[in-house]
């Protein structure tokens, strides 16, 4: 025998973040660990001897997998398992089924959600749509914004000598390339070749000014909620382009909030842990700094996720679908990356940054 503590199981599964729950032979709920009661939004003792049909739509695939493991005898699993229910939203997850060992036809379940580091792995492709931004709008500012005002120049002639009728064109010239060049102004903050400027920032300051900007206009009919973090060392960065970070991510956030009782959260956290391989660099970088924009709208289109930071993508009649592009662009700037959560009632859009200093050194609380 060895010389290991007895640690009671219930502990075990209570401390990992994994989902467990096993079902009878009726599929009714008989056990559920903690991650399971948050997962569900539900306690153990309301979800054990309910259905699990009544937390898991029936045509999911994890009633699937649960006949299979019971029908098979052992334990089965299938990765990047959607599970859609009105309490839990939507979720993307791996889940094993497992058949218990000399306990008949109960089956335990375990639902692993995609992982933090997985979502930010898909999130930092977005940082090469931001580098094809750049290159294009510098292609749009030559390529084509010195014909265009020579075009522009060459319908003014032509307006001079031109009957009323022939005039009418002219000017639809003149404007249409007004139009392109406004369009080709605004593409060209992406194409700045100019090194970021970088200082110590303190992102809540950053975050009032955010604050105050909103509420003193676009935002002005919507609640605000803050929960900062106040020990967070500053980052290291442009102040102004963090502005204008979280200024793009607010006013979506309050165009997508209800009419009625609309509500933006604007957070901070110090998360540890939390690195990441990212491509042409062989280290790990370390983001423990997160800012989330939360909003209580309908969500992000589902059809718009996979290219949402794409410039051009928009849903709005006015819309220039540059905004998160931008955002894109700055945070990648500035070494971090941004992610996305999104269900009807709740969308975070999370922004994790590098600290100024190995945390050893960190600067200590920073003044509001
Ligand atoms: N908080 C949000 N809630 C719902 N949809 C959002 C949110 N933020 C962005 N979107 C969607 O992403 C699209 C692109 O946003 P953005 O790049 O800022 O461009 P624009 O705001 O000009 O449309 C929006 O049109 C909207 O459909
Ligand atoms: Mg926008």
């Amino acid at each position: 025998m060895g010389g290991g503590r007895v640690i009671p199981e219930a502990g075990i599964l209570a401390s990992l973040p994994v989902v467990v729950v096993v079902v009878d032979d009726d599929d009714r709920v008989t056990y559920a660990n903690v991650a399971a009661e948050s997962f569900f939004d539900l306690s153990s003792s309301a979800l054990i001897g309910t259905p699990l049909r009544s937390q898991i739509p029936p045509d999911s695939p994890v009633f699937a997998l649960i006949t299979q493991a019971r029908s098979g005898g052992a334990s089965v699993s299938e990765d990047g398992v959607a599970i859609e229910a009105p309490r839990v939203g939507e979720r993307v997850a791996t889940v094993t089924a497992a058949p218990i060992v000399d306990e008949g036809s109960l089956i335990a379940l375990a639902i692993h959600e995609r992982s933090i580091a997985r979502k930010i792995d898909h999130q930092l492709v977005h940082r090469n749509a931001a580098r094809s931004v750049t290159a294009m709008a510098a292609i749009l500012a030559h390529e084509v914004k010195n014909p265009l005002s020579g075009i522009r120049g060459a319908a003014q002639l032509l307006e001079q000598s031109a009957t009323a009728e022939d005039r009418e064109l002219t000017r639809l010239i003149t404007e249409e390339t007004d139009r392109i060049c406004a369009l080709v102004d605004r593409m060209e903050v992406f194409s700045d070749p100019r090194p970021l400027a970088r200082q110590p920032v303190n992102i809540h300051q950053v975050l009032e000014h955010v604050r105050r900007l909103a509420q003193s206009g676009f935002a002005r009919h919507l609640r605000f909620v803050e929960a900062y973090d106040p020990s967070l060392p500053p980052v290291l960065g442009s102040r102004d382009q963090l502005i204008q970070v979280f200024l793009n991510l607010v006013k979506n956030a309050a165009e997508a909030c209800p009419s009625q009782g609309g509500e933006i959260v604007l957070s901070t956290a110090y998360q540890h842990g939390i690195r990441l391989a990212v491509p042409g660099s062989e280290t790990l970088i370390s983001l423990p700094l997160v800012v989330s924009i939360q909003d209580n709208g309908e969500g992000i289109p589902e059809e718009l996720r996979p290219n949402l930071f794409d410039p051009f993508v928009t849903t709005k009649i006015n819309g220039t679908g540059l905004g998160l592009a931008l955002v894109a662009k700055i945070v990648g700037d500035h070494a971090g990356v941004i992610e996305f959560d999104s269900q009807p009632r709740r969308t975070v859009f999370r922004v994790r940054l590098p600290i100024h200093a190995e945390p050893k050194a960190a600067i200590g609380p920073m003044p509001r």
